[in-house]
Order: structure tokens, then sequence, then C-alpha cells
């Protein structure tokens, strides 16, 4: 009988640990240094959760499941629904604003393919609380920072952004709303993976009327947004109906570009009316993080999801926030060669010179073990060479060999310099050698 991992599972042998630990690391830095606090809730949680505000997609490519007792339970495909539930329970304890961060292990039943797994890690970035597009910029700033550390530049990847309540404000005036606004919704989030042709059709379906369909072919034409123009001008040159609702979504889009500026991450970032976002909670400014060739699928996604909070619940408090995968950045990673060298040495490797002298090995690694000392040793009673060989495949800096009569010479691999000192100093305080 053989045994195999699961479809869209992945093993991590000690190299892919190394390299999962190397993104975490970058996440978590990253989050502590922009003022995130970390947080996690249960691998699963009552189905309803996820079914009640993220949307039909998601809520297709749940793992559930009814425990011994009929309860219906579902394992978590993201961990915004588990936060919110969260801080609604203790709402009125918790200072504002709410920074936190969370490196979960979520689960869908997605058709694996390049960049899409059923099992992955997704860093959780949120701000809850504040109204102002200067948090939705601080959460860019906090991803930024994170793919800054890991060696990505702004020509490798851009934050696009956009706005859910400006495209809504468009449907509604065009005339699409309720159902046929969601699918049309629906279909937009797939523009970037679709044909055009396909793309088009596919919109044309959803949408029904003609008219309707230019009006929003030709809003998804628009360009950057012009920080100094009146919302009126921008709502006028991209064929949108000055509503009060439209003219105020386009303002939210101007203050947030002047905080991206400001934060020093403009030409990171760029307004595209093509990014919808496929959770139905969204309700601001939303953005995906992408390569800049487009050959990937998204790295991060997130947005403004002020409803949230009360559709579970809890009080009506605005919150923002994303999510960035670990697969498809991984894939970018090494597209571009920006993974160093992970591999993970010891200091000292311990070799005995004679095998009578191995209780004296496993002593003195013991000692340095003692002192805080990454010291190991070769389970193999070999001679010297075959053992220097061993602390060199270790990544060792030194190797420590004791010899006959008490004297230890301890080899700089790097320099291969040697200098000797006594097994008895060592033995009395390990630290001589560090
Ligand atoms: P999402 O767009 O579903 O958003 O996922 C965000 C990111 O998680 C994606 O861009 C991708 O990198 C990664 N991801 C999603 N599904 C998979 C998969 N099957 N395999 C590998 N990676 C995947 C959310 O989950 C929101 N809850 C994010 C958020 C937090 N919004 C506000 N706060």
């Amino acid at each position: 009988m053989k045994f195999i991992p699961v479809k869209g599972t992945r093993d991590f042998y000690p190299e892919a640990m190394r390299m999962r630990n190397w993104i975490a690391d970058a996440w978590r830095s990253a989050s502590l240094r922009n003022g995130f606090e970390e947080y996690d809730s249960p691998i699963f949680e009552y189905l309803d959760l996820f079914t009640a505000k993220s949307g039909d997609e998601i809520a297709s490519q749940l793992f559930n499941l009814t425990d011994r007792g009929g309860r219906n339970l579902a394992i978590r495909p993201e961990i915004t629904p588990s936060l919110a539930r969260m801080v609604n329970a203790k709402i009125n304890a918790l200072p504002r604003p709410i920074k936190w961060f969370s490196i979960p292990r979520l689960c869908r039943a997605e058709r694996p393919q390049k960049g899409r797994l059923r099992e992955f890690f997704q860093w959780n970035v949120d701000i809850i609380g504040p109204q102002d597009e200067l948090a939705d910029a601080e959460c860019v700033l906090t991803a930024v920072d994170a793919m800054r550390e890991l060696g990505l530049t702004s020509n490798d990847v851009q934050v696009c952004y956009s706005s859910r309540e400006l495209l809504s404000e468009v449907l509604e005036s065009l005339g699409v709303k309720g159902q046929s606004s969601a699918d049309v919704m629906a279909v937009l989030d797939k523009r970037n993976k679709l044909p055009a042709e396909k793309f088009e059709a596919m919109l044309s379906d959803a949408v029904g009327d003609k008219t309707a369909m230019a009006g929003i072919l030709k809003f998804l034409d628009t360009g950057a947004i012009d920080p100094d123009a009146s919302p009126a001008e921008i709502a006028a040159s991209a064929g949108i109906a000055p509503s009060e609702n439209a003219t105020a979504a386009i303002a939210k889009l101007q203050a947030f570009g002047g905080y991206l500026k400001a934060f020093g991450i403009a030409d990171w970032c760029r307004y595209d009316t093509g990014i919808v976002r496929g959770l139905a909670y969204y309700t601001g400014i939303v953005y995906e993080v992408m390569d800049v060739g487009e050959t990937l699928r998204a790295i991060a996604g997130g947005g403004r999801y002020d409803n949230l909070l009360e559709v579970l619940g809890g009080p009506a408090v605005a919150a923002s926030g994303f999510g960035m995968g670990d697969v498809v950045l991984g894939i970018l990673l090494e597209e571009k060669q920006l993974i160093g060298d992970l591999a993970q040495g010891v200091e000292l490797f311990v070799i005995d010179g004679s095998a009578d002298m191995f209780s004296d090995v496993i002593n003195v690694v013991g000692r340095l073990r003692s002192v805080g000392a990454a010291a190991e040793f070769s389970y193999k009673r070999q001679n010297i060479g075959k053992q220097l060989k061993q602390a060199d495949r270790r990544g060792a800096c030194k190797a420590v060999i004791l010899e006959p009569d008490g004297v230890v010479m301890i080899k700089d691999l790097a320099s291969g310099e040697q200098t000797a000192c006594k097994l008895a100093e060592i033995l009395s305080d390990p630290t001589t050698i560090l």
C-alpha cells in the first residue's frame, strides 16, 4: 500500500519549511514594524460564519463536516469572518484602532492549479475602527513593506486598486441592480483571467442592455485618477453620472491616492478599474497585488468591509485589510531568483580524534549546548577526514577536534586557521571557544 498526500496539499520537507519560515518571518516583522498585534482563531468554525456574507464563490469551496453532535462545521477558507466574530465578542473592551495580523493555515476546495492549492498560508493584516482611507493606505504600506523586505520592487509587483463603491454606483446609474449587479461584478472579477472576447461575451450576457454595456466598457477604460481635478470633473470624463455617492467615492479614491503618496509608495500602486474582488463583503476601496507581467494570479487581495461586523451580529464598525498567500508569492520570488541561501548551519561540529574519545565528544556537545551554542556531532565513528566533511555539509563554522592527551584543535572551516586549547578548559568554561 502506498500513501500519498491529498491533492492540492503540500509536504514541507526541511528545505521547503525554511522557505515557508523565511516568508512568514518577513510577514511577521513587517506587521510588528507597522504596529500590528498577532492573533489567531480556531481552524474550524460553525459553517454559518462563512456562508453569511462571504459570497457564493467561497461558500462553494468550503471543506465542511458534521460533527458527532450533528453540528455543521467548516474548515476556515479565510480568517476575516473569524476576526469579525472575535472583535465583535469584545468590541467594547478593545482600544481602537484595532490593528491585528495573523498567518493562518487555510483550506479551500478549489481546483488545484498554478498558484492555487487546497491548503495554503495567508498573511492577514486588518485595521478595525477608522473610516478614513488612511487605514486602507496603512494596510497597503504594510504589504509593500514585507514585499520590500523579501527583495521585490515596484518593477516586480503593483498594488492595483479601485473602488467597489464607485463600481456599484456606476452599475446602478446604468440600471444594473440587485442580482444582475452581483452577476456583472462576478464577471468583471474574471476580467484579467479571461481572453478579451470571452470576457466581453460573458459581460454582455450578464448585463443584457446594450447602452449599459457601453457605459460599463467606458468606465473600465478610465485612466489614472487626477488628484487635483474635482470629483465631478473626474466623473464626467469617465462617463459616470455625478451623483452624490459617485463623487464621494471618487473623493475617497483621491484621498487614498494622497495617503499612498505621503507614505512614499505611490510608485508601487496604480488605479485599475478591473479590480472588483470575488468576496461579497467589500464596500469601498479594494485592491489586488499583481506581478507586473500579470502572468500569475493575485499575490494578495483586500479592501474595506465596513458592514461585515454588523452583518455578523456586532455594531456598525468600519474595517479594512488584506490577505496575502504564500503560494503565488513563493512562485514569484523563485522566478525573480530572490531566494537567498536559506541553509541552516550549526556553529560548531565536535569531532573525536579516536573512537575511544566519543564520550568526551558527547560531554563537550552537552556543555556547549548548555551555554546556547549550536553544536553538532556525528553518530557514526569515522576518521577525522570524514567527520570534517560532515561538518562541512552541516554548514558548521568551526570544527572542534578532540585529540589524545586532552588537546583540542579548533579549526575555522572557512579560513582553515587552527588554534589549540585544553579539553579541561572547555569543560569548565565552554564559552572560551565561542
Ligand atoms: P482572497 O482574495 O480570497 O481574500 O485571498 C487573498 C490571497 O490569498 C489571494 O490573493 C491569494 O494569494 C491567496 N489565496 C487565496 N486562495 C488561495 C488558494 N486556493 N491557494 C493559494 N493561495 C490562495 C481573502 O481571503 C480575504 N479574507 C482577505 C482580507 C483580509 N480581506 C480583508 N481582510
